[in-house]
């Protein structure tokens, strides 16, 4: 094909994509938040045999947009309040749709300056937002899962060498045993990571929790300088933040390592109105984030940082003869994987468009959210079962049958879409406020529909 042919394929083919994203932006708050069974029944006709010849490009995204309009869960929209997956500011599409179409790999500096660049702007930025020590150096992964695993492994590559065991050179077996401290309401990808790490639950010591899932700091175990503590700041279902002054205090005079895991909740920090929950995360040596939670960055971009550069890096390096170091950054440095696609161009785009006071208006509109809800449900009759921290409201009836036909009732009908979980044994009904672009007639639309099916 000439270069002209193919240039004029791509444009069309991004005019083509143009066109059903903006039909898909126009109507978006008409569509179902979750696809009908009807919808999703459409799904079956994508599952045909593998075809021989190829297929017009336009002909495959026609099919692909025709499916999509109709079977995705509408994210994008204002009233989807399940789990903590957030929405994505417009910022963000144009920045992704620019950088994929740059198609940049950031693992290294020679393969794209631009990434290089951008990412280390992003850490300064954020470790300037949230006030971490001025050393910290920031890796952008996938989520908070794999952050987390980055975090561990630092942790575990910093304590073994103090304890005098090179774990690089001579693995985790017959190394000195390293104890993980963690709350009995740890998010399960922590302890997957954990494990993934090598360390079996007869490393693990449970700390039990109160009602709000924050660990009890008179039951944490004598620490010492071979335990990792593992924190929270936001309970996936309460929102709670665990007291870091105190723990961390512990953890630094025994010189353990803390690690805070941050998904959704490190971002309170851009808001003085969480002052009470987020003191001394600082203290702590390593935390994960999501951006694609709490700052509605397009997915996927979660974050590791730590305090202890070097621990990060030589946890995760990696040598090869063809690879040429760059003479500033190689973001492939604080991460497991090699190749991926510059998250640092649309994490900027975000951050570059909101500021602090942006991100800070952000995070106290999703806060405000949460509370109208809970006051709103509180006053149809349901149980409210957290004090509203940050953005979680979990609710329940009288009993779980009836929480559940509530929910089953409400996920059916498509207006709003919330998740569930069990908390200290009651089925509940679990809300989060994570979209910027949930507002006031959203949260009223959706009360009118719990109390419609409360009543039911
Ligand atoms: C508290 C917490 N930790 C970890 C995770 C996992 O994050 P990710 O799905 O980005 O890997 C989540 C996801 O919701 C979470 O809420």
């Amino acid at each position: 094909m000439k270069q002209k042919d193919q240039l004029d394929l791509t444009k069309s083919l991004l005019e083509q994509a143009k066109n059903s994203a903006f039909s898909y932006l126009e109507n978006t708050n008409d569509l179902p938040v979750f696809p009908g069974t009807d919808a999703l029944a459409l799904l079956d006709d994508l599952s045909k045999p593998f075809h021989t010849e190829s297929i017009d490009p336009s002909v495959t995204l026609s099919e692909l947009s025709q499916i999509g309009d109709k079977t995705i869960v509408n994210h994008g929209g204002s009233r989807y309040f399940g789990f903590v997956n957030g929405g994505v500011l417009p910022i963000g599409i144009a920045a992704r749709w620019i950088a994929d179409t740059w198609d940049q790999n950031a693992a290294l500096e020679v393969m794209s300056p631009l990434a290089a660049k951008l990412e280390e702007v992003c850490e300064s930025w954020l470790v300037d937002l949230f006030n971490l020590p001025a050393k910290t150096k920031m890796g952008l992964v996938g989520g908070t899962s794999v952050a987390t695993l980055c975090g561990i492994a630092a942790a575990r590559h910093y304590l073994l060498s103090k304890l005098g065991w090179d774990i690089n050179a001579d693995g985790l077996m017959n190394s000195p045993r390293l104890r993980i401290i963690m709350g009995d309401q740890t998010h399960g990808t922590v302890t997957k990571m954990v494990k993934l790490l090598g360390f079996g639950s007869n490393s693990i010591e449970i700390v039990p929790s109160d009602k709000q899932g924050r660990m009890l700091v008179n039951k944490i175990p004598t620490l010492d300088d071979h335990c990792i503590v593992i924190l929270q700041a936001g309970n996936v279902c309460t929102g709670s933040y665990d007291d870091f002054s105190s723990i961390c205090e512990l953890a630094n005079n025994a010189q353990a390592w803390v690690h805070i895991d941050g998904a959704f909740g490190l971002w309170a920090l851009a808001s003085e109105k969480f002052t009470n929950l987020t003191k001394g995360i600082q203290l702590a040596d390593s935390w994960s984030a999501d951006s694609h939670k709490t700052l509605n960055t397009p997915y996927d971009c979660g974050a590791i940082f730590c305090k202890h550069p070097t621990s990060l890096v030589e946890a995760l390096h990696q040598q090869g003869s063809y690879i040429s170091a760059g003479d500033n950054r190689d973001s492939m440095s604080f991460t497991p994987d090699m190749s991926r696609r510059a998250r640092g161009i649309d994490l900027w785009a975000c951050l570059h468009h909101l500021g602090k006071k942006g991100i800070q208006q952000l995070v106290d509109r999703l806060h405000f959210g949460a509370i109208f809800m809970k006051e709103g449900l509180s006053s149809i009759g349901f149980h409210i079962e957290n004090d509203v921290h940050f953005n979680q409201v979990i609710v329940r009836a009288e009993s779980d049958a009836k929480t559940k036909h509530i929910l089953h009732d409400v996920q059916k009908n498509g207006v709003v879409w919330c998740g569930s979980a069990m908390w200290k044994g009651h089925f509940v009904i679990r809300i989060s406020i994570c979209s910027w672009q949930t507002n006031d007639s959203d949260l009223t639309i959706a009360l009118k529909e719990f109390e419609r099916a409360f009543n039911s």
